[in-house]
C-alpha cells in the first residue's frame, strides 16, 4: 500500500463547484478518488509517445457481405499476431458485424494495425482506446 498524504490547495469558488459536479456526474463517492483519477488521466497522456507501450483495444464495424472483407480482416491480423493477443466477433445483424480486438504493442504501432483494417472497403467504423500498462499509474 502506497504512503498517503493530504493535501490543500486554494481554487475560485467557480472551479471549485465546476470540480464538484464532475465528481457527482461521474458517479464517484469520493472527491480524492476521482482526483486521483485525473493525475493518471494526465500521466498517461504526458508520458506516451510513439514508443509507448500500451494494451489496447481496437473496435471495428463492418459489412461481412462485402466481398472478401472478412478473409482481408483476418489475413491483416495474422500478419501481426505477435501483437494481438484475442479478438472477439460479435454479429449486430444479417449482415453488419463488430469485431474487437486486444492488442499490446507501441502506440505508433496500434495505430498502424488500427489504420489498416480501417482502410479495408466495408469497415464503416473503427475506434481505438489505448490504457497504459500500470506501473506509472500507482
Ligand atoms: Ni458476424
Amino acid at each position: 500500500m502506497t504512503d498517503l498524504i493530504r493535501l490543500s490547495l486554494s481554487i475560485e469558488k467557480t472551479l471549485y463547484e465546476r470540480l464538484e459536479n464532475l465528481v457527482q456526474s461521474a458517479g464517484y463517492s469520493n472527491r480524492s478518488e476521482y482526483v486521483r483519477d485525473m493525475i493518471r488521466d494526465k500521466l498517461v497522456a504526458t508520458k506516451w509517445n510513439s514508443n509507448s507501450n500500451v494494451i489496447a483495444s481496437i473496435t471495428l464495424v463492418f459489412d461481412h457481405s462485402m466481398r472478401g472483407l472478412s478473409k482481408k480482416l483476418a489475413k491483416v491480423q495474422h500478419s501481426h499476431f505477435k501483437e494481438i493477443l484475442a479478438s472477439t466477433h460479435v454479429h449486430l445483424s444479417q449482415d453488419m458485424c463488430a469485431e474487437m480486438i486486444l492488442v499490446k504493442a507501441t502506440v505508433s504501432k496500434v495505430k498502424h494495425i488500427a489504420d489498416t483494417l480501417r482502410q479495408q472497403k466495408g469497415v464503416l467504423h473503427a475506434e481505438v482506446s489505448m490504457s497504459a500498462l500500470g506501473d506509472e499509474l500507482n
